[in-house]
């Protein structure tokens, strides 16, 4: 949580300029263009984003209204349509429209592997090949319209690649982060019914092998115990092809097998080597769904979230264009991962609908060191780059000189999004990373709205370090009380929209009812973001954290319910509570509290086993940094866990606050004396 008294100084000033070598080429110039059209964006959405869609491809006409919605439970199902009944591809949108108006041979992909000086590309005709070919494999293995794909993957081509052809024959594709465990993995295929997987044999991340294709091997055991089969498996040979060409390499070393069912598993190689590169797109409707991408709910329970064809393509493609200011000629890195939204909305599809070359980069910031950054900044010319606070944090950590070894003078513009980029680290963002030279766009946005929300424009906002400034085109952000009332002027409250914009999410798959209670029951006519946030003077947006059991830990939502639910799992465990700390590089990192059962002893060996626990229940981002013995836990009368105690608990500050409503207040002294000694 960001502390408001913080904000509320950070409001004040200094107030930075926007880039004089943004400005001169902006597509916004200036904070009256911005508002004019702004307006224009919420009270002509229709016009707004006509005028937009005409640079995209589209078959029919829409029927009934172009852009209708409804907001409010009270007048009945949650809905949001946009230009329903029009045909549309977004993945002929986004590679065959741009070879037709001659970007052919312009790279669209450079990919950048985790040992410097492994690296290729791929143009946007032989883009278009590589998909048409794999949309034919996934054809050729059954895989029809309206079927859902899972892909867990590196960061290698062939994961943009999978993707597009996924949206290519109109196969919602839901890509799962390759960080994730063999039962996260079973959750989502199993909860999105995927009929096929796309993955590889295996990736290293700086030093760390990790055997993907083996995880798969374990969630399909799993899958089998559960009597759910899927088509097939397709594996791409990307360490093993390595081996194949260079022979036995130490370090770092390759696996030299990998596990194999005849009936289940195949080559991606050899499938692509036997079918055709041309592929009629599947023409869709704009609200049929494009991908599903699981997130952290608060129940625990990871929810799917929907997005749809030409909402989502305008939406991504419009923030691409104006939260980077991109232009021809751009090179544009963005470092998140596919596994999550930024990495589909600003890896794969906003730069490509722009006929953008975008940076497919496997390794880590730190691999071999920290300048790593800024040696593919230099080596591919980047002008637009795109990261989250965490890595800029971790950086900083290892000081200027990383980073003034390289020139970086290819820099105009530098994004950040995840969670709050506190001013310390947005000056060094500003200063040392971008030489004073640079608009830094800290964009917030979510999952869920598929784009970015609140952004400054590199090339007209004066910036605040630490804001997310103003809305984005066509959305309407609202500051709330507890009560559900708007408030005005500065203010500080529940961050909510009132007007629904083009990649609004659709549903959470499977459940509509979730995301009409998540989204939009807490504040009937309002879609509610779960973010406190504080709005100053100027208008500038503040974000103060989330608001739910959700925490943001390196930029991605845990939900403690989740984590704590694992934990229990364990045999010796009795009861568990999720809280957040704060960490130094990742923001803020999670603390548990555990009760064991009776007779068990609390120890390190059984911390090292909960978190290993966790780590195969989940992923290694959901282990608990701090595990502390907790033999009662504070509870209401009614028995609810008080985690707002907890917390305090864990910083060590004993001002409780009102504690009256705790049942028994004899183990708060033996939690503070239990706190781990690390601390
Ligand atoms: C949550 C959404 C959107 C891609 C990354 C995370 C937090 C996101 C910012 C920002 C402060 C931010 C919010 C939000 N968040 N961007 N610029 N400043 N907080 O996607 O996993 O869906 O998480 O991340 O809490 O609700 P996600």
């Amino acid at each position: 949580m960001v502390d408001i008294a913080d904000i509320e100084k950070s409001a004040l000033g200094p107030v930075y300029p926007p880039s004089p070598r943004v400005v001169a080429e902006a597509h916004v110039k200036s904070m009256e263009e911005y508002r004019k059209m702004y307006d224009r964006s919420i009270n002509d959405p229709v016009a707004f984003w006509g005028d937009i869609a005409k640079q995209f491809y589209w078959k029919g006409a829409p029927e009934g209204r172009v852009f209708d919605y409804n907001f409010s439970k009270s007048n009945g199902r949650i809905f949001i349509k946009f230009m329903e009944g029009i045909k549309t591809n977004v993945c002929y949108n986004v590679i065959d429209r741009n070879i037709e108006n001659g970007l052919g041979d312009n790279v669209a992909f450079y990919w950048e592997g985790n040992e410097p000086g492994d690296d290729s590309k791929v143009t946007y005709s032989e883009l278009k090949r590589r998909v048409c070919q794999f949309a034919n494999v996934l054809k050729a293995k059954g895989v029809k319209k309206g079927d859902h794909v899972a892909i867990y993957m590196p960061m290698i081509l062939e994961l943009p690649i999978a993707v597009l052809a996924c949206a290519r024959i109109g196969a919602p594709h839901s890509v799962v982060f390759g960080g994730f465990s063999a039962e996260s993995l079973v959750d989502r295929i199993l909860d999105s019914k995927c009929c096929l997987l796309v993955t590889a044999d295996g990736l290293y991340r700086g030093k760390k092998l990790i055997e993907l294709k083996s995880i798969a091997d374990q969630a399909f055991q799993i899958l089998k115990d559960r009597n759910y089969s899927l088509k097939c498996c397709i594996v791409v040979r990307h360490l093993l092809e390595d081996l194949d060409k260079k022979g036995p390499q130490e370090p770092p070393k390759r696996p030299s097998n990998i596990g194999w069912n005849e009936e289940l598993d195949c080559w991606w190689h050899e499938e692509v080597a036997n079918v055709s590169d041309e592929c009629e797109p599947e023409w869709l409707d704009a609200e049929d769904p494009l991908f599903l991408l699981y997130t952290s709910g608060s129940t625990g329970k990871p929810k799917g979230v929907v997005h749809t064809q030409a909402g989502y393509l305008l939406y991504a493609a419009t923030t691409f264009k104006y939260s980077f200011d991109y232009h021809h000629g751009d090179v544009y890195f963005c470092t998140a991962d596919v596994g999550w939204i930024t990495g589909h909305s600003y890896v794969v599809y906003g730069p490509l609908a722009n006929g953008a070359p975008s940076i497919v980069f496997e390794g880590l910031p730190v691999y071999p060191d920290a300048g790593r950054y800024w040696d593919i900044v230099d080596k591919y010319k980047v002008s637009k780059f795109y990261t989250a606070p965490t890595a800029i944090r971790s950086l900083m950590r290892f000081g200027p000189d990383y980073v003034k070894k390289y020139s970086r003078k290819t820099l105009k513009v530098l994004g950040s999004v995840g969670e709050p980029l506190n001013p310390e680290a947005w000056r060094f963002y500003y200063e040392v990373i971008g030489n004073g030279e640079c608009s830094i766009s800290d964009t917030f946005w979510q999952t869920e709205t598929g784009g970015h929300v609140l952004t400054p424009l590199p090339g007209c906002t004066p910036m605040k370090p630490g804001s997310v400034c103003f809305p984005f085109f066509g959305i309407k952000p609202v500051v709330l009380n507890e009560d559900g009332n708007e408030v005005q002027g500065q203010s500080e409250g529940y961050l909510a929209i009132s007007q629904a914009w083009p990649s609004t999410m659709r549903t959470v798959y499977g459940d509509h009812e979730r995301y009409e209670n998540t989204y939009f029951g807490k504040f009937d006519g309002y879609y509610c973001t779960g973010d406190g946030c504080f709005r100053d003077k100027d208008g500038y947006f503040w974000i103060t954290g989330r608001i739910d059991d959700c925490i943001n830990v390196s930029g991605h939502l845990t939900s403690t319910a989740q984590v704590e639910s694992a934990l229990i799992e364990h045999d010796l465990v009795a009861e568990a509570a999720v809280v957040s700390y704060p960490h130094e590089i990742k923001g803020q990192c999670l603390y548990a509290f555990l009760t064991l059962i009776k007779g068990a002893e609390f120890s390190d060996e059984v911390v090292v086993q909960l978190k290993q626990q966790v780590r195969q229940k989940i992923g290694s981002i959901a282990v608990p940094d701090y595990i502390q013995d907790a033999p009662g836990l504070p509870k209401t009368r009614s028995g609810k866990i008080m985690r707002r105690v907890l917390r305090k608990i864990a910083r060590n500050d004993h001002q409780l606050g009102d504690i009256s409503t705790m049942a028994d207040s004899s183990i708060i002294e033996t939690l503070f004396q239990l706190r781990p000694a690390s601390l």
